[in-house]
């Protein structure tokens, strides 16, 4: 049966994935919106349905798109990458906080690739950074049965709204070209599937720690991290990622393992 999407009119960018995506891969089975609220959102709800493992809702353009810590992620229509994946982990629960941290050694690996000799990092749990600007986010939801991991990924924008501008890129402004979305997309999930194979594997899980930590910008450095309640603050030097996914911190008081928050000033 056609995906009800498709009969709507898909995307140019929709049609140029699925001719691109292999028989079995991640990003099938495939809905994808020329806008629509928050792909988050449409994976949840198909979720609930029963959408498989690996299924992926792709979009241009998000009315309602949503960031991490409650904050909205605004991205301009038809030149970025917004999706997300359905995964149905049978990880045990204090393993669920590595799905964040294999998704951001695969997003930065993969956008590594595509900006050349441009230093790509990550700051903790899954902001990929070049430089010192971000460049893609992620956002882990959970339902009862599913996880929705979402990604943005600047891909080709080229100007930021002004309360952006000093803080955010794209890989067209890192590598100075044009980047195939489609292509990235099938990259992109194709490596987050990789990774996330590893995490029930034990001996995995020590090259998963140290491609995060070798990426991770903030090791051995001081930082100020804001915790889920807004109103909290830590301080304290990066000491690397603890086995569940958090952040190791060494502050004034001893060693502390976070599993929520965000960076704001570093030094
Ligand atoms: C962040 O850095 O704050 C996380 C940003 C996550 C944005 C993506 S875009 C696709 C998916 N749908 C959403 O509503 N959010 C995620």
């Amino acid at each position: 049966m056609r995906d009800p999407a498709r009969t709507r009119g898909e995307s140019a960018l929709g049609e140029e994935v699925r001719t691109r995506l292999d028989e079995n891969a991640w990003g099938r089975p495939l809905r994808t919106f020329r806008s629509t609220d928050s792909t988050n959102s449409r994976a949840r709800t198909w979720a609930l349905e029963g959408a498989p493992e690996g299924a992926a809702v792709l979009a241009e353009y998000q009315t309602a798109g949503r960031g991490r810590q409650g904050r909205t992620w605004t991205s301009e229509p038809g030149r970025n990458l917004l999706f997300s994946l359905v995964l149905r982990p049978g990880l045990p629960e204090e393993r669920r906080g590595l799905v964040t941290i294999g998704a951001a050694v695969a997003v930065a690996e993969t956008c590594a690739e595509a900006v050349g000799a441009r230093p790509v990092g990550v700051e903790w749990p899954n902001d990929v950074l070049i430089g010192t600007r971000k460049c893609c986010g992620m956002l882990l939801e959970s339902t009862e049965e599913a996880l929705i991991l979402g990604v943005g990924c600047n891909v080709n924008q080229i100007d930021f709204p002004p309360e952006l501008a000093d803080r955010a890129t794209s890989l067209r402004l890192e590598s100075a070209r044009p980047q195939d979305r489609a292509a990235l997309f099938v990259q992109l999930v194709d490596r987050i599937r990789d990774r996330y194979r590893t995490l029930t594997a034990e001996d995995e899980l020590e090259d998963l720690r140290t491609s995060y930590e070798d990426r991770l910008v903030h090791l051995g450095e001081s930082i100020r991290l804001r915790l889920s309640d807004r109103e909290k603050w830590i301080e304290g030097t990066v000491r690397g990622l603890a086995p569940d996914g958090g952040l190791r911190l060494k502050t004034g008081d001893g060693l502390h393992v976070l599993r929520a928050g965000e960076v704001t000033t570093a030094h």
